[in-house]
């Protein structure tokens, strides 16, 4: 057994990231058997969930959608806000009583939760039907934890700095855009943020492994790579002759693949060489995600962003003057301790002349351990669901407006599937990540064809397939 630790998360050391080189190779044990899988959380987890089910499938499991016909159940957890651990408990409970009729179930945790002292805590004295409990650190293991469970809870769990792993085997949920782990962890620190303590400390990988996945994706037929990390903009600052994350971007498009964007960017590692070179190559997706967060320089001041919103809004400007037609959108919490009416106007005055393509609006929600869990708070949960559904009606507002401007007129969209909602249509994305939906036949998916936008909403667009380039 081993137990999370808070204050062993914290620790940051100058000792080299040592990278190792994975071995996967996992032996069938099961004939016929189901897992069901949950994912909650960023992108890194649904990238993770990736690497679990290539552990499960191996194992010989099949996935199912339902969760009473399944023989494991594995939740890949998130930590970010109290809401997403109150979704989790919910499945456990399900599960408990699952396991009463079902024996041999097997429950397991994993994920940013599980990282969590609390959580592990209440997991020990209140859920002791959960199997395993797996963390972030320790994905690969899953496979020996699952062969060796005696269904007595085993919780394996490591706060650590980590370690980068290479040759990590994923079974890939498209086999037309594909996620690329550029660096893991955080070391920002912002005072309101779980991650840094979830995640360990920042490790960027070696561009040549990520350039050599790239390159294996480009040749597998993918046309979109997502380039992951909590703040890719300082990408390489803890390895020494390492590329700067221009650099990268640079030697990412040169293999050719034909769509490149990446999340998440922190303004304050923004330099003007990454504007450039998102500018100067056509597959770099004219799309940024630029978390705000706050438009008040008081605010940002107690989060620990380390940039005010003077320098949010420089930064703002040369991108928008130097890469044509660049859409941006962003992350704004409401309600962070202190918060007053006017911090709040200025994060308004900011989204009016941001105007963002898209935004990703919360509630401030204390995380134990973080610094703002600390600070005093004055502010009712009523004003601050008042700020949110203000922020969020101007938020929408101008989502709507950039979709209206696209009407009438052509854009190019990669073609991912079939459409959840209506099966007799297709959906994909333009460049700048807006969503649309399409008629068309099957042979078009994985296609990058040229679409006259004939109707608009604020969350997606409708069009006419007018040529396949
Ligand atoms: N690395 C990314 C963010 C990852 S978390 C970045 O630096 O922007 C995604 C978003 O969740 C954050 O941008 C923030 O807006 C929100 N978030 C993080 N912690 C939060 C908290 N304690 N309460 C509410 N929202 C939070
Ligand atoms: Fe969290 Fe800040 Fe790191 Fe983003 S940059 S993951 S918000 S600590
Ligand atoms: Fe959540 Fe962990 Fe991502 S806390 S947002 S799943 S890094």
């Amino acid at each position: 057994m081993n137990l999370p630790s808070l204050q062993e998360a914290r620790k940051r050391s100058k000792e080299k990231t040592e990278v190792v080189y994975l071995n996967q190779t996992e032996e069938k044990i099961v004939d016929y058997k189901k897992y069901f899988l949950r994912t909650y959380g960023c992108q890194m987890n649904v990238h993770d969930s990736e690497q679990i089910k290539f552990i499960l499938e191996s194992l010989g499991y099949m996935e199912t959608e339902k969760l009473e016909d399944a023989d494991i159940v594995v939740l890949n957890t998130c930590a970010i806000r109290e809401n997403a651990h109150d979704k989790v408990f919910g499945y456990l409970g399900r599960c408990k009583h699952l396991k009463e009729s079902k024996k041999d179930l097997i429950v397991c945790l994993g994920g940013c939760m599980a990282q969590e002292e609390v959580v592990v805590n209440e997991i020990r004295n209140k859920y002791p039907y959960v199997d395993i409990v797996f963390g972030t650190h320790n994905i690969h293991e899953l496979g020996s934890l699952i062969k060796n469970t005696l269904h007595k809870q085993d919780i394996e769990v490591y706060s650590i700095e980590g370690k980068v792993y290479e040759n990590i085997l994923y079974k890939r949920d498209s086999n037309i855009t594909a996620w690329v782990n550029i660096m893991y962890g955080c070391d920002k620190f912002c005072t309101y943020c779980i991650v840094p303590y979830t995640r360990g400390k920042q490790r960027s990988r070696r561009s040549k492994e990520i350039i050599n996945e790239v390159k294996s994706l480009v040749n597998k037929g993918y046309s979109e790579v997502t380039l992951l990390g909590q703040n890719v903009n300082a990408y390489g600052k803890d390895l020494e002759e390492e590329l700067s994350f221009a650099g990268l971007l640079e030697e990412v498009a040169k293999t050719g693949i034909k769509r490149i964007r990446f999340v998440t960017s922190h303004p304050w590692d923004f330099t003007d060489d990454m504007i450039d070179i998102i500018a100067k190559y056509d597959n770099i997706m004219p799309y940024i995600h630029l978390p705000l967060q706050s438009g008040s320089s008081r605010i940002l001041k107690l989060m620990g962003r380390r940039y005010t919103k003077e320098e949010y809004l420089k930064l703002f400007d040369k991108m928008k003057v130097t890469i044509p037609n660049v859409a941006i959108s962003t992350d704004i919490i409401v309600g962070f301790p202190g918060e007053t009416d006017k911090d709040f106007q200025d994060t308004l005055d900011v989204v009016n002349y941001c105007k963002y393509d898209n935004a990703y609006t919360f509630i401030f929600s204390p995380r134990i351990g973080t610094p703002a869990a600390k600070m005093e708070d004055n502010t009712s949960l009523k004003v601050k669901e008042e700020r949110l559904a203000k922020l969020n009606e101007l938020v929408n507002k101008y989502s709507l407006e950039h979709n209206k401007e696209l009407l009438n007129k052509e854009v190019l969209v990669l073609i991912e599937g079939i459409s959840a909602k209506d099966s007799t249509k297709l959906y994909g994305y333009t460049d700048t990540m807006k969503l649309v939906n399409v008629e068309g036949s099957k042979d078009l998916i994985g296609k990058i064809v040229k679409v006259l936008i004939t109707d608009a909403k604020s969350f997606s667009l409708d069009g006419k397939v007018i040529q396949n380039k």
